[in-house]
């Protein structure tokens, strides 16, 4: 059967290849230093399990749940942005809850495209920015991710240039893969430009919270009127560490939240209901667990850099993010990222994700997360320390 049209334009998911690889070593009895994906490893905090497991005995919550989120995790969603941005969202019209926000991405992204529309996309991204839009019939067109004058040169060109002109624009900040930041000034300029060119904008703010310095990270929607344009998505994945219960929101403008809304209630009754209560318990909740974890990435991260740095690789230190974009050293460059964290799994025991994997601008960087503890980033500079002395 020849390869069907849909799955020909989506390659092996960025962790695959270094997925087997890693299999392939530790059946191999490898102890694998895993810092290749951004799942978070911290428990979830006692408060929000221990409103799952009460909800989850009442059997009235084992029903159908409903699409659009159920309304007291709509409200808790809209007092986290009143408090967190200053933000004034209707939990009626303004505010979808999505199963994790990459789901709640992939279908706007099909709610609002048409057969050949084209999207700018950050190239290195995280990988349903541009896949989310490429499953749905849409063009990408590559922009920087790094927020500087070139990115709205790039926006500039992209309309000038572009038939048709983009529908879209994607924007990641605090990025992943690479860690870029932006205040509000930027934010003010995409949503100018967007307004003038007409072009919907897209952020992904699932690291809204995951930040080392004093100054947290802005929300689009703080942009006077960047709700006529603008939608935002935002995660309980790194917040709140609750990577496998799949809960996220999107936010914003009414058309385009009503159309993921639409799109939704076809395809799923919303995450199980005491998901949604627990969800709303961490809304409301204290902040305090918020901060426990940033400060334990934090650590890891300074970790990381001093104790790599010593091993000979220089690691910049972000200021957000459970993520270090890291150059490949120069003797290693030329063969590219897929090739480079391959040895590293291979002669290191450390698993990195290969830059090429969030795009082929990425290809003379890896990815390196925050996720094994102090002890074992240490371990892993020490393996790569040896690797660097001998590796030819
Ligand atoms: C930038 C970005 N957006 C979205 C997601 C997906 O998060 P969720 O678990 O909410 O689907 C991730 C996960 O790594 C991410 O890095």
């Amino acid at each position: 059967m020849d390869e069907f049209h849909k799955i020909r334009r989506l390659p092996p998911y960025v962790f695959e290849p270094v997925n087997r690889i890693k299999a392939k070593a530790r059946a191999a009895g490898a102890d694998i230093i895993d810092l290749a994906m951004g799942n978070p490893d911290l428990p979830t905090p006692k408060h929000i399990v221990d409103k799952l497991t009460e909800t989850v005995l009442d059997p009235r919550t084992h029903r159908y749940s409903t699409s659009r989120g159920i309304p007291g995790l709509r409200k808790a969603q809209a007092a986290y942005y009143q408090r967190r941005f200053g933000v004034k969202l209707n939990p009626e019209t303004e505010i979808v809850a999505t199963l994790g926000s990459k789901e709640g991405f992939a279908n706007m992204a099909q709610a609002i495209t048409s057969p050949g529309d084209v999207v700018l996309v950050p190239n290195p991204t995280y990988p349903i920015h541009s896949f989310g839009f490429i499953m749905s019939g849409g063009v990408v067109r590559s922009m920087p991710a790094e927020p500087n004058e070139e990115f709205f040169r790039a926006i500039d060109r992209a309309v000038r240039h572009s038939i048709p002109k983009p529908i879209a624009l994607i924007v990641n900040y605090p990025s992943n893969p690479t860690a870029y930041t932006v205040d509000l000034h930027f934010y003010k300029e995409v949503v100018r430009v967007a307004k003038q060119h007409n072009i919907m904008v897209l952020s992904d703010l699932a690291y809204a919270e995951i930040y080392f310095g004093t100054t947290p990270p802005p929300s689009i929607l703080e942009v006077d009127g960047a709700k006529d344009i603008a939608v935002e998505f935002t995660s309980l994945s790194k917040t709140f560490s609750m990577p496998g219960w799949r809960m996220g929101f999107a936010v914003g403008n009414e058309h385009m939240i009503k159309a993921l809304s639409r799109v939704k209630s076809y395809l799923d009754y919303g995450a199980f209901t005491p998901i949604q209560v627990a969800a709303a318990a961490a809304l409301n909740g204290s902040d305090n667990c918020i901060q426990e974890a940033c400060d334990i990435y934090k650590t890891r991260r300074d970790v990381m850099v001093e104790s790599f740095g010593r091993a000979g690789w220089e690691i910049p230190s972000p200021e957000a993010t459970m993520f270090a974009w890291v150059p490949i050293p120069e003797k290693f460059r030329e063969a590219g990222s897929l090739e480079f964290a391959t040895r590293l799994v291979e002669e290191a025991h450390v698993a990195v994700a290969p830059g090429i994997g969030f795009g082929e601008y990425g290809d003379d960087h890896v990815r390196l997360a925050f996720v094994e503890n102090e002890q074992r980033i240490r371990q892993a500079a020490r393996n790569i320390k040896r690797f660097l002395a001998s590796a030819q």
